[in-house]
């Protein structure tokens, strides 16, 4: 008798605690959902940022082709924004003309495409050699395993288009 209310007490304080667990982990994998770290999550992102700013029409254009609007956010961007953005590059990147984990980036706006001599590029970066346009630049950093496919750096990308425009002024500013 005693033993089968111990059983029964047991049963449910078993049951409730993996329904509150399962509670909690649907929570949490609804949060984590919200989260830009998938793939072509960044996307969206740009998106939602964009349409704060009132320039609704650039979020299409980053995806698509990224000229005018580019352009647009690119002529008034602020190469000191960009210096702090460049904080999230400077552990794979060096402005002091040698390389690291990835190659030095003091001169890169106008530079071929996987043309650092001293540095291994993947296929997929010496696939192309045109130079480095901030158009093609900031398709780039918007997703860089999408834009050359291989690469191996392994950045998820910038996806707000300040955020790009910002860091392409900052490099621009390094010319030279
Ligand atoms: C985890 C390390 C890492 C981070 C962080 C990183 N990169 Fe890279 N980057 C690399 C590597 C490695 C390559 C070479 C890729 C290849 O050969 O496919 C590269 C290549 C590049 C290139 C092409 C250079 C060339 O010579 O053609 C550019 C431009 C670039 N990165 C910009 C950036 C910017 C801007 C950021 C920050 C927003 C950044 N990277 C963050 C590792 C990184």
């Amino acid at each position: 008798m005693f033993d089968t209310m111990t059983l029964t007490k047991a049963t449910g304080a078993v049951c409730g605690s993996l329904l509150v667990y399962l509670l909690i982990s649907w929570a949490g994998q609804g949060l984590y959902g919200m989260g830009p770290a998938e793939g072509h999550g960044g996307e969206e992102v740009a998106q939602a940022y964009t349409i704060d700013t009132g320039a609704a029409t650039d979020a299409a254009a980053t995806t698509a082709d990224a000229g005018p609007s580019f352009d647009v956010v690119l002529a008034s961007a602020d190469a000191a924004a960009g210096e702090k953005v460049f904080a999230k590059c400077k552990a794979c990147h060096k402005i002091d003309g040698t390389n690291g984990t990835g190659p030095h980036l003091n001169d890169v706006v106008g530079r071929a495409r996987g043309s650092v001599a001293d540095f291994a590029y993947s296929d997929g970066m010496k696939s192309v050699s045109d130079p480095w346009t901030p158009e093609h630049l900031q398709e780039f950093l918007t997703n860089p395993k999408g834009y050359v496919p291989g690469t191996k750096m392994g950045f998820a990308g910038l996806p707000k288009i300040e955020d790009r425009a910002n860091v392409i002024a900052y490099l621009t500013s390094l010319e030279k």
